[in-house]
């Protein structure tokens, strides 16, 4: 199997993760752990979302989580923006990248942000305008690419014509969610396939949640295909509020773990991974939900 040289790790502890705890994290401790990501060389922490607090209690203040980020660093920190009133407040606190996301599924569309699966790509449409007329880089989510919790089942087509979308709207990386971690390798690797007949592989990005245990086997069939960019978050932390039942994302420490051992580069130290890790499990009193953090931790040898 060929896979890629290089893998792009997209960090989304601090976001996707620290989103679904229930224990709020104080916006300081949130710039720490970020501030502690991109010390340990991942290219891309997502540091938050510019959503209504009513809906997502644990992502208020991000604009303090931003303003207390020293930059530039070698990192980047996007933030989700569902409309534009994220997107002014997100620029407003200095965000010079957004992410925008749309589901494949209209009733997630319907308890995640309210809309039809059209209206929130009209959202996306005003924010991706904005954007462009400021220099600011969108990338764009799509959820429930392998199924949906409400529905069920989710129709590839229905995936491929979001993301198309999206890409039409000039995001420059579409990310593939299966927001509740259902899918399996085939079913994820079938789909990128269909997915990538209409968005360049190039411009695919994989987000896998870990319910199943199908994360990291997903990962490597995706990989498999040319997908070169890996969503991740530390600890496995997340989840998502409006998806019952889901766990976590996969586990940035496992994913790393599993591309070093293939001599793919990310940039990424692992043991530093694992202390953000240790150092956010800590705060939110519970141990990292990921295998190698664990083995690290207990110093089992590799
Ligand atoms: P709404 O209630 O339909 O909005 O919420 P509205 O336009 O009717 O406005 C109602 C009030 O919200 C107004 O304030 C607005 O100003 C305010 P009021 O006049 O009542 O005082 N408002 C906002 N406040 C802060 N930030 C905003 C904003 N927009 C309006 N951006 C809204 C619509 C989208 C805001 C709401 O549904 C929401 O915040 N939903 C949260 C969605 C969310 O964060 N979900 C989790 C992230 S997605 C995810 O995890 C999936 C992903 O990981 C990929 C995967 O796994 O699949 C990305
Ligand atoms: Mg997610």
């Amino acid at each position: 199997m060929r896979i890629p040289e290089r893998v792009k790790i997209v960090e989304v502890g601090p976001r996707d993760g620290l989103q679904n705890e229930a224990t709020p994290v104080a916006p300081a401790v949130r710039a720490e752990l970020i501030r502690r990501l991109a010390g340990a060389g991942l290219p891309v922490v997502e540091a938050g979302s510019f959503v209504s607090p009513k809906w997502v209690p644990q992502m208020a203040d991000t604009a303090q989580v931003l303003a207390a980020l020293d930059r530039p660093t070698g990192t980047r920190f996007p933030v989700l923006t569902p409309n534009l009133t994220g997107f002014r407040q997100a620029v407003a606190a200095g965000a010079r990248e957004v992410a925008v996301f749309v589901a494949a599924s209209e009733t997630f569309s319907r308890q995640n942000i309210n809309c039809s699966v059209d209206d929130s790509l009209q959202r996306c449409a005003e924010v991706c305008e904005a954007a462009k007329l400021l220099g600011i880089a969108v990338r764009g989510y799509v959820s429930c690419v392998l199924g949906c919790p409400y529905e069920g089942g989710v129709a590839p087509a229905k995936v491929v014509a979001v993301a198309g979308r999206l890409l039409g709207l000039g995001c420059y990386e579409i990310s593939l969610g299966d927001t509740i971690g259902v899918g399996t390798a085939g079913e994820a690797e079938r789909l990128v396939d269909q997915v990538a007949a209409t968005v360049p592989v190039e411009r695919l990005a994989a987000h896998f949640h870990d319910t199943y245990g199908q994360a990291l086997a997903n990962v490597l069939a995706v990989l498999g295909r040319g997908v070169a960019v890996v969503d991740s978050a530390v600890a496995g932390l997340g989840g998502c509020p409006y998806a019952p039942g889901a766990a976590g994302n996969l586990a940035t420490e496992d994913l790393v773990y599993m591309l070093h051992g293939f001599g793919v580069a990310t940039g990424a130290d692992l043991g530093h991974v694992a202390a953000a890790g240790r150092f956010i499990c800590n705060e939110l009193r519970r141990s990292p939900d990921s295998k190698t953090a664990r083995a690290l931790a207990a110093r089992v040898p590799a």
